[in-house]
């Protein structure tokens, strides 16, 4: 079986859970790696092999011309990385959510991908939590009956969770097409933060089978109380005629169906867990492209565009119709349009995270 190379940038938090999970599977090896800092480059040199160090992606990538180029940076760097790993020759990028800061961005990025034939994950890897799948299984096998409606909350701000929510509703649908997103916005805080968002954003999106999505994120989101840490206060679900299935990001996953009655079980996000799987699914769709991988670019991308357009029309008024045609610059219209009023917590214990 064919090693594949990886060339990794960015050593913090994701980049090194990247490493550990592509150096503990022998379909990987892990050749290079990249950060700015010269300390976390070397700690994680260290702790991956000891494989080629550079603070300068693109002439590591050149040089060592892998199988994989995965950059788990910040979300202000997306489009350079893309084409760096484009240009290097890699048959595989895979990077972090969110797939970019506008639509703008977000369309080149789609662009470079087509162009150059690159296949692409974003890693919206909580998927393979137990939890997780036991609810697409719930909603898969028709229990819940005629499905109505997805929804998603959590506490944490847009650019970290809305991602996420969009993205496992959207597999719970099947990843039908949207049709028009509506939105409103509160809170500038998080307008000045590297994840650049609204403090809150509510809005609803149509998809075109006739599938109803909510969304609430941020400030105002509702409280999980089955979930004690507040990064995983997420509730992710579905209803149809004869149920609905839920998972909690840090609480297990429960559902009523008319013929199961009420069900329960245990489950909590994992990245030791969640990544092994993630990565596996690269080799494998690498070694036949007929196994696309589930956290493929073009699913992460239907997300990505429904994300937009809420901030769109958090920013602008109205629905905005998808798939979006035009690029823009989202968080330019919400920095000139969200209200400078004090966004209102849902949880006392926002407080620390939303000072403003
Ligand atoms: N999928 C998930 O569950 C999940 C969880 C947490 C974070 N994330 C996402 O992962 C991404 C990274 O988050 P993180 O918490 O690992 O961030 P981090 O700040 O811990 O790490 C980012 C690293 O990138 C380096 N860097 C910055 N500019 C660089 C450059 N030009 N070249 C090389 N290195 C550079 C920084 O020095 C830093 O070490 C974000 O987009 C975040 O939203 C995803």
């Amino acid at each position: 079986m064919k090693q594949y190379t990886v060339v990794i940038v960015g050593m913090g938090k994701r980049g090194m859970h990247h490493g550990a999970a592509f150096n503990a599977n022998p379909r990987f090896k892990v050749t290079g790696i990249c950060d700015i800092d010269q300390k976390r480059l070397d700690d994680a040199a260290g702790k991956l092999g000891n494989p080629k160090k550079s603070a300068d992606a693109r002439s590591l990538a050149k040089e060592l011309k892998p199988d994989i180029f995965c950059f788990c940076t910040l979300p202000n760097l997306r489009l350079d990385f893309i084409k760096i790993g484009v240009q290097s020759g890699a048959k595989l990028i895979a990077f972090e959510k969110p797939v970019a800061m506008s639509s703008a961005e977000g369309l080149q990025i789609k662009q470079e991908l087509e162009a150059s034939g690159t296949k692409a994950v974003v890693s919206h890897q909580h998927r393979y939590g137990e939890h997780y799948k036991k609810v697409k299984e719930i909603v898969a096998s028709g229990a819940l009956g005629h499905v109505h409606t997805v929804y998603g909350t959590a506490t944490g701000w847009a650019a970290h969770m809305l991602s996420h929510l969009l993205d496992y509703t959207c597999w719970f649908n099947d990843y039908a097409d949207a049709e028009w997103a509506m939105a409103q916005a509160a809170g500038r805080g998080k307008l000045s933060d590297l994840h650049t968002s609204p403090d809150y954003i509510a809005g609803m999106v149509h998809f075109k089978n006739g599938v109803r999505g909510a969304y609430d994120c941020g400030a105002g989101a509702p409280d999980v109380l089955e979930v004690p840490y507040w990064w995983r206060k997420c509730r992710i679900g579905a209803q149809g005629s004869e149920g609905f299935a839920e998972v909690m990001t840090g609480g297990g996953w429960r559902a009523v169906t008319k013929t199961g009655g009420y069900q329960s079980g245990p489950g909590g996000m994992d990245y030791n867990y969640d990544m092994p799987p993630y990565v596996q699914q690269m080799a494998d769709w690498l070694d036949d492209s007929k196994n696309v991988h589930p956290c493929c670019f073009a699913n992460a991308y239907k997300g990505f565009e429904i994300m937009s357009a809420l901030y769109r029309s958090a920013a602008e008024g109205g629905q905005v119709p998808l798939p979006l045609t035009t690029g823009a610059d989202e968080i330019a219209l919400l920095k000139a349009k969200v209200p400078d009023k004090k966004v209102l917590l849902t949880l006392t214990e926002s407080a620390k995270e939303y000072p403003s």
